[in-house]
């Protein structure tokens, strides 16, 4: 019998998938680079400011080990910010991107889409609606900050064009214009006109949780008195990112939201960077505050970024639209990457998720043990445990003290060293992880611990 159309292409699918695995395969461990700057050179010549770590990907990766043009290859446990949750050159994603491949267009976008578009949409929103949710509605988009501009549009029209808005101290929405507002960081809004007003609310202070829910009511109640009906939505991040991996619990924050909407503020609650990396897919499910949140925005590991919101806060038609809701492979990759993650033994407390995160509290309160003079108490850093913290597959130590200076040398020693990492946090500021969790084993965990002792030993020496 002639093979269909569809055997074919599978069959060349699955060559193309076996030839590319053997050109990976000697991916598997670190190794140093050569010297190499051209592209660094052009990357900084045409975006007129050079690369905060001088890294070139070739585009092969195994794994979460990545590839560089210097011809070294990196433990990577940054991940483009959060991104590649999967790592590098999964086979199930060379898979459904050839296939998108074969697809009649590159972009799908909010006028004319296909049904990868609305598969995707469909399957987030199933993930989001459980338990107590009150989302019914999804709009996806390209970037996060595009999706949290979205989320204070749909709040805005429900409030009847609210001026203000109420963040949270640290908090990071992103860098457009309006959200470079509301990041609670000077660098992001530097020379930029100031017209949205921003009433911000302490975080929860892991050091003195009852004190710390006391201030942020008491500050909440201040501005709601004073500017009374005048706020469009009280913003959160669940963990904050940016701002230093901070988790706050359900209570601090179920008191603190159910305050802000019954006085009528709308809650939205930022998922960007939490989305598929905590205990659960959505962090509102970790903390079971999913009844309060009437908009919740994702990006970075769902590969397409959306705003999800309740059914009363469906916007009228023109408010959101957009050309782009983003590629074929990667509305295809992130209904797949939805789908793993969701059947993948990922979550819950014994969940792959969570016991990575526990082996990394493990090795870092090691690391602390053997190397106190690198670890002294910081303020402002949760106390001695919190010098190894965050939550889930967002993990972060805080050695030197949390010094910005001794914390970017450390991330560029590590490099040099095979491991690739970043920071966080406005001061003190800390070593920053977000591994690709849907392939990290606890090996590949040790690695990083290893490289990662190796460098603070040798700063302290
Ligand atoms: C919590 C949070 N919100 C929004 C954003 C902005 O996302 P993007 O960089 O895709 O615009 C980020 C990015 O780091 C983030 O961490």
């Amino acid at each position: 019998m002639p093979a269909t159309a569809d055997t074919h292409l599978d069959a060349l699918v699955a060559s193309i998938s076996e030839a590319r695995q053997a050109t990976c395969t000697g991916i598997t461990e670190p190794s140093s680079p050569q010297p190499l700057q051209s592209t660094l050179d052009t990357l900084a010549a045409v975006r007129g400011r050079g690369a905060f770590l001088p890294f070139i990907g070739t585009g092969q990766g195994w794994g979460p080990f990545v590839q560089c043009e210097d011809g070294s290859v990196k433990l990577d446990m940054v991940t483009g910010i959060g991104v590649h949750g999967f790592g590098h050159g999964d086979d199930t994603t060379l898979r459904i991107m050839l296939e998108a491949a074969t697809q009649d267009t590159v972009m799908q976008g909010n006028l004319q889409c296909n049904a990868d578009a609305v598969a995707f949409m469909s399957r987030l929103l199933e993930q989001a609606c459980q338990g107590n949710s009150r989302l019914a509605h999804v709009f996806p988009c390209c970037s996060g900050a595009v999706a949290n501009e979205n989320a204070l549009k749909v709040c805005m029209q429900k409030t009847g064009g609210a001026p203000r808005v109420l963040a949270f101290a640290h908090n990071f929405s992103g860098r457009t214009t309006t959200m470079s507002q509301i990041s609670d960081s000077p660098g992001v809004r530097q020379g930029i006109a100031l017209n949205l007003q921003v009433d911000y609310l302490p975080y929860e202070d892991p050091t003195d949780r009852e004190g710390s829910l006391d201030r942020t009511m008491t500050a909440l109640q201040q501005a709601l008195s004073r500017y009374p009906g005048q706020h469009a939505c009280v913003v959160l991040e669940p963990v904050q990112g940016e701002g230093g991996f901070n988790p706050a619990t359900s209570a601090f924050l179920r008191p603190v939201l159910e305050a802000a909407r019954a006085a009528g503020v709308p809650v939205l609650f930022d998922e960007v960077q939490t989305f598929g990396r905590t205990e659960q897919m959505f962090r509102q499910h970790v903390l079971g505050v999913e009844d309060l949140v009437d908009v919740l925005t994702v990006g970075k590991m769902s590969q397409v970024c959306a705003t999800l919101y309740a059914d009363d806060f469906n916007p009228a038609p023109g408010l959101l639209s957009g050309t782009f809701i983003g590629s074929t492979a990667g509305l295809r990759v992130g209904a797949s990457f939805i789908e793993r993650l969701a059947s993948g033994g990922y979550y819950g407390s014994d969940g792959r998720i969570a016991t990575l995160h526990e082996h990394f509290r493990t090795r870092g309160t090691a690391m602390m043990a053997d190397l106190p003079a690198a670890f002294p108490e910081v303020a402002g850093a949760g106390g001695p445990i919190g010098l190894v913290g965050g939550c889930g597959g967002m993990m972060r130590l805080t050695p030197f003290g949390g010094d910005k200076a001794k914390v970017i040398e450390l991330v560029k020693s590590c490099l040099d060293a095979g491991v690739l990492l970043f920071f966080c946090g406005h001061g003190p500021f800390h070593l920053r992880m977000l591994p690709p969790v849907g392939v990290l084993e606890q090996s590949h965990l040790d690695t990083a611990m290893d490289v990662i002792g190796n460098c603070i030993e040798a700063m302290v020496d």
